[in-house]
């Protein structure tokens, strides 16, 4: 029988427990994910406590307020604060979502915060997204045009604007993508669930010209067809989006274009 053994800087050990907060009677434990590149030890686990009726009420306040008030090293993104950046993306309560838009009262018990699951980690809460972003490059996320520039603009029916509702939405938090059991075993070449989404957003916008070319650039074993409909993608996304649903689109079109 074959035994695997993870190698022993990847086993994660229990950190330190900081001193919960004088005199308060509403605290809450969280216990965070902690890994520094730079000091050799293997990630651990932080315990924090906070007095709630001090603190707001999203995962993000939480994160916040530990790093303003008790451990200045803590790492994570964060920029808009109103789910539209994307970058505050990690794995809360065993759900990957966005820390600026998750609810506290959403979680019961303890609160467990991790990064974003089977992503390289640049140090704490922090991922490398470094081949997620080449991912979404590669699909050519621009409007491609082959006839000549119209005067003014590329016009767009009411309808098939329409069209492009539940994709434009994406805030490429990668939630989705780091959800999903194909692009964690296959991520080198499945392009997983938010590139193949912005890629249908290009594919069926009226105003582009490069549909059979960009239909021929997923015509691929792992590129699109690692899609094996799991739907992790879409039960998890922050913004309520359905990638299952575009790569599925995306599907049907290769289908239909041989008929
Ligand atoms: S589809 Fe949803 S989960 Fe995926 S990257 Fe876009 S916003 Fe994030
Ligand atoms: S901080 Fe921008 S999405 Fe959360």
């Amino acid at each position: 029988m074959v035994q695997f053994t993870l190698p022993k800087n990847s086993k994660i050990t229990t950190g330190k427990t900081w001193p919960k907060p004088e005199g308060a009677t509403n605290v809450r434990k969280f216990q965070i994910y902690r890994w520094n590149p730079d000091d050799g030890k293997n990630p651990q686990v932080d315990t924090y406590f906070l007095d709630m009726d001090k603190c707001g009420p999203m995962v993000l306040d939480a994160l916040i307020k530990i790093k303003n008030e008790i451990d200045p090293t803590l790492t994570f993104r964060r920029s808009c604060r109103e789910g539209i950046c994307g970058s505050c993306a990690m794995n809360i309560d065993g759900i990957n979502t966005l820390a600026c838009i998750y609810g506290l009262d959403e979680i019961k018990g303890d609160v467990k915060i991790y990064p974003l699951p089977h992503m390289p980690v640049v140090k704490d809460l922090i991922p490398d997204l470094t081949h997620f972003y080449a991912q979404h490059a590669s699909i050519m996320p621009w409007l491609e045009t082959k006839t000549n520039r119209p005067a003014k603009e590329w016009r767009q029916s009411i309808e098939d604007r329409k069209k492009l509702d539940g994709l434009y939405e994406c805030v490429m938090c990668a939630s989705c993508s780091t959800s999903c059991p194909s692009y964690w075993w296959n991520g080198d070449r499945y392009l997983g669930p938010a590139a193949l989404l912005h890629a249908y957003r290009w594919i069926i916008d009226s105003r582009d010209e490069a549909t059979g070319e960009r239909l021929d650039a997923l015509e691929d074993p792992f590129k699109l067809y690692r899609c094996h409909t799991i739907m992790n993608c879409s039960k998890t996304c922050p913004k309520g989006l359905n990638p299952a649903k575009a790569i599925a689109e995306i599907k049907k079109m290769m289908v239909e274009r041989l008929v």
